[in-house]
């Protein structure tokens, strides 16, 4: 049997490491001290829990008990402002099962806690190289938006690493985490079970103008890189209309000005363009639109265009069989609050679909808010996806 106690316990343990800001924020990007020493300490659980400590590489952290086991987590790695649960709940929820498990003479399960899910670098970068889908040297010539290269970041777990974990041993994988997102706040569902996690496509962009004087350069003679970053932002947004869908979402979520004050036409823009879909072949025409839109505004204002290189994880299906256990379990537990439901936010378990079966699980956000300070859940309900993982993986109640 799962302890409730000790899994909210551990849960608040995981948050002190890198706590900040208002409510249950977390401070905690991939390889910063705090996420090493996050990992550090979920080592040490794992192995009071009789599971053998083995680390990649990459970072990424596993508990791997003996033999052929099914594997349970999720990241523990935070965006530069995140919540105390995004990630860290199906990490501490797949470590209380397994040491239920254990306990209690239950099915062989391992744990998990994936590196740079959250993208410092790239996207679901520590997944993305277990799985085969980038390689270890693609993946260290990837920098963050101070231009600190992987190959360095990642020296700072060197002394933990033990070598290769080998995905043979792991039957599937199942992902608990919080919706992040509205639909089960709003119909008062406790549970989401995931048949699908839509694509993504991730890219940097760079407008080069010319850097001026802000009093004496008059309009018509700037290559002003700011004005370039939102002209392609409103001509983006129109083009778009005929091509997505109610549920398509792209986002400039990081921009850097050259070199940023306020006397100063900027000479250069940074900017990110991300945008995620469930058709593969929606995702590839914005792709077009995009690039093309980039061009365009480039030759208008004179900019140079550049691109970094452009990441992206396709649209995936939920395993069915994985997908059945989760369900008979949520139908037994909250037999009328429960739904199928596709994930508009990316996860570990997309890279893992390449290797082995693999489920999700969700369980409600409060007014749906993530990737912010204010994320939070109500324990009753974060308890309940423990109990419906815990039954479906085949522990007794
Ligand atoms: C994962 O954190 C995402 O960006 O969806
Ligand atoms: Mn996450
Ligand atoms: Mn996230």
């Amino acid at each position: 049997m799962v302890n409730p106690d000790r899994f909210l316990a551990d849960l608040h343990k995981l948050r002190s490491f890198g706590a900040a800001g208002v409510g249950k924020g977390v401070v905690r990007p991939a390889y910063s001290e705090a996420d090493v020493a996050a990992r550090r300490w979920l080592a040490d659980q794992m192995r009071a829990a009789g599971l053998q400590v083995a680390v990649d590489p990459m970072g990424n952290l596993f508990g791997l008990t003996e033999g052929p086991s099914l594997l349970l987590g999720s990241h523990s790695d935070s965006q530069p402002e995140g919540g105390w649960l995004d990630g860290a709940l199906g990490v501490i929820a797949a470590l209380e099962i397994a040491r239920a498990a254990r306990e209690n003479d239950g099915p062989p399960v391992s744990v998990v806690s994936f590196q740079d899910e959250e993208g410092r670098f790239g996207v679901t970068t520590g997944s993305a190289v277990w799985s085969g889908h980038m390689s270890q040297r693609q993946a260290d010539a990837l920098t963050d938006h101070a231009g600190v290269p992987l190959s360095q970041a990642r020296q700072v777990m060197a002394d933990m690493v033990t070598g290769e974990v080998d995905p043979a041993q792991f039957t599937g994988f199942i992902e608990m985490h919080i919706e992040q997102g509205p639909t089960l706040d709003t119909s008062r569902e406790k549970i989401g079970v995931v048949t699908d996690i839509v694509g993504i496509r991730d890219m940097k962009f760079t407008f080069e103008g010319q850097q001026n004087h802000a009093g004496t350069t008059p309009m018509p003679l700037r290559w002003d890189a700011f004005q370039a970053v939102s002209a392609f932002n409103t001509l983006l947004n129109e083009r778009f209309q005929n091509v997505v869908t109610p549920q398509t979402v792209w986002t400039i979520g990081h921009v850097s000005l050259h070199p940023n004050a306020s006397s100063i036409v900027p000479g250069r823009a940074v900017f990110s363009m991300q945008w995620r879909d469930a058709d593969a072949d929606r995702l590839q025409r914005m792709e077009q639109i995009i690039r093309e839109t980039a061009q365009e505004v480039a030759v208008q204002r004179g900019m140079q265009l550049s691109y970094g290189p452009m990441l992206g994880l396709e649209p995936v299906a939920m395993d069915a069989g994985l997908q059945d256990a989760l369900v008979q379990s949520a139908r037994s537990i909250v037999p009328d609050s429960w739904r199928r439901m596709t994930s508009g936010a990316l996860h570990d378990a997309t890279n893992l679909s390449r290797l082995m079966p693999v489920a999700m699980l969700f369980v409600p956000s409060i007014d749906g808010i993530s990737h912010a300070f204010e994320e939070d859940t109500c324990e009753a309900d974060l308890v309940t996806g423990l109990k419906v993982l815990a039954q479906a993986v085949g522990l007794r109640r």
